[in-house]
């Protein structure tokens, strides 16, 4: 059984090594580091993984997860690069960080593979985007794509296209949470109280969200079944059209994806 480790069990660290133990990997076979005793002490308790240090780590699993902060990749690297096994496959969830980078840092070689996640992983819905580095074989894309599915789904992409991931599903949950929040205020201004206000927007966001995992119908055909002539959802579509809803959402997703460029800039040599 394939050992791994987390280094930085963050929010996204946890959640990871959360769900592996739910998908059937064993304790034993998962461990991480964190720079913080009593978290580190918390989480040994609450799961059983072990804590390591990043020699300890390297050592130990084939596997190597890192996800810490984006800019507290160098001094980890630094530490990483002396004790590092010939072999290790290293997967970054850090936003931005291209594959080159670690392979600039890390003994030649060394296979990375670069994900994108999201944090609907806390609950096990993850959308991941994952690339390979230059060193990295379809069988590493393979072990690193069997990791991820016990967390949400995977998608496999060019590294060219991980900005654009980054904007859509990298972020995307926090343009559901702006909408909901928005339709929520709507029922305020209509007179229903915050909690049955929040109840039914969440509900119907959980339904809609569903009807499109699980059917096979397009977006347009199931907004158009709603849409009846002269009704109420039509007037609705007008107001949102009006104020260019559509519009906003492409130059604001375009947008996010020209930051994580930029962001991404800051790591060439
Ligand atoms: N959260 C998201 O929505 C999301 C989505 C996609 C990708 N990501 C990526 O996932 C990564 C983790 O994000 P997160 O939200 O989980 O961050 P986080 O909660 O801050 O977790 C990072 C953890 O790593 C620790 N750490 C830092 N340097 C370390 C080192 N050298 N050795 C061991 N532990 C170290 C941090 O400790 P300190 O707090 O003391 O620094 C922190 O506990 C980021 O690179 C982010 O870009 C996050």
């Amino acid at each position: 059984m394939t050992k791994i480790a987390v280094l930085g069990a963050g929010k996204i660290g946890e959640a990871l090594l959360s769900g592996l133990l739910q998908g059937g990997r064993s304790a034993a076979d998962l461990m991480f580091t964190e720079k913080h005793e009593a978290r580190a002490r918390s989480l040994t308790e609450q799961y059983g993984f072990e804590a390591v240090t990043v020699a300890g780590a390297a050592e130990k699993a084939d596997v190597l997860i890192v996800a810490v902060k984006p800019q507290d990749i160098e001094p980890l690297l630094t530490e990483l690069r002396p004790v590092l096994r010939a072999g290790t496959l290293i997967v970054s969830l850090c936003a931005g960080l291209p594959t080159s980078l670690y392979e600039r840092r890390l003994p030649a070689g060394t296979p990375v593979v670069r994900v994108m996640p999201n944090t609907p992983m806390v609950v096990g819905e993850a959308m991941s985007a994952v690339s390979g580095g230059s060193n990295a074989t379809p069988e590493h894309l393979k072990v690193v794509e069997e990791l991820l599915s016990t967390v949400g789904k995977v998608a496999v992409v060019p590294e060219s296209q991980q900005d654009a991931v980054t904007a859509l599903s990298g972020s995307g949950p926090a343009y559901f949470f702006f909408l909901v929040e928005a339709m929520i205020d709507a029922g305020i201004l209509l007179g229903i109280p915050r909690d049955l206000a929040s109840t039914l927007i969440i509900q119907s966001a959980v339904g809609a969200a569903t009807m499109l995992n699980e059917g096979s119908s397009h977006p347009v055909i199931l907004r158009e079944a709603v849409t009846s002539p002269a009704g109420t959802t039509i007037m609705a579509i007008r107001e949102l059209e009006k104020h260019g809803v559509r519009a906003a959402l492409l130059a604001a997703i375009e947008s996010a994806r020209d930051r994580s460029v930029e962001l991404g800039r800051q790591h060439e040599d």
